[in-house]
């Protein structure tokens, strides 16, 4: 019988000892103990300035790019974005192709640079989410049509 209660004592001190596992390990708490930071994947981070007209971080090329990536469409198609190099190039070969988007000549590096810079892919490290399913099989559903 003595050996029995320490039993509910002993359960709990298991359940908050999960629950902070599980907590740190999905960030809630931070190692440290302190709320981690959120950061959004549509805001640059906070140490960039953004410009407030376009919601576009602000850096030596903004002006290039406001005047050339946003008299046809909004900003919020590049805020958006998290291209690599090569997405960003097929993306303004399509403009180009379909959209009729002129030659950006001798300003299409700086472009491109800034929008790997501040709208290149994200790539956060695992974040305490599960990862993708790596080979799913998936099932057919029977729609009987
Ligand atoms: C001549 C007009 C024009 C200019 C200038 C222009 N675009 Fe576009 N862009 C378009 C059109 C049209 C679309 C398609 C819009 C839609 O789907 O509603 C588009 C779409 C986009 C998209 C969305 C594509 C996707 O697949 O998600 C991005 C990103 C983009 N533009 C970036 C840029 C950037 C960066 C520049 C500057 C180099 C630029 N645009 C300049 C016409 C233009």
């Amino acid at each position: 019988m003595k050996q029995m209660k320490k039993w509910p004592a002993l359960a709990f001190a298991l359940a908050a000892l999960i629950t902070v596992a599980a907590q740190t390990r999905s960030g809630l708490i931070a190692k440290n103990g302190a709320p981690e930071t959120v950061y959004s994947t549509y805001a640059p981070a906070d140490s960039v300035k953004t410009d407030p007209e376009t919601g576009l971080a602000v850096d030596e090329h903004l002006t290039l790019v406001k005047g050339q990536c946003t008299a046809c469409h909004s900003s919020k198609l590049i805020l958006q974005s998290h291209f690599s190099r090569d997405k960003w190039i097929e993306r303004i070969r399509w403009m180009q192709r379909t959209q009729k988007l002129w030659d950006l000549g001798e300003s299409e590096p700086a472009i491109l640079a800034y929008l790997v810079k501040h709208y290149g892919p994200i790539d956060q490290p695992f974040d305490g989410r599960r990862e993708p399913l790596k080979a799913t099989k998936w099932h057919k559903l029977e729609t009987g049509r």
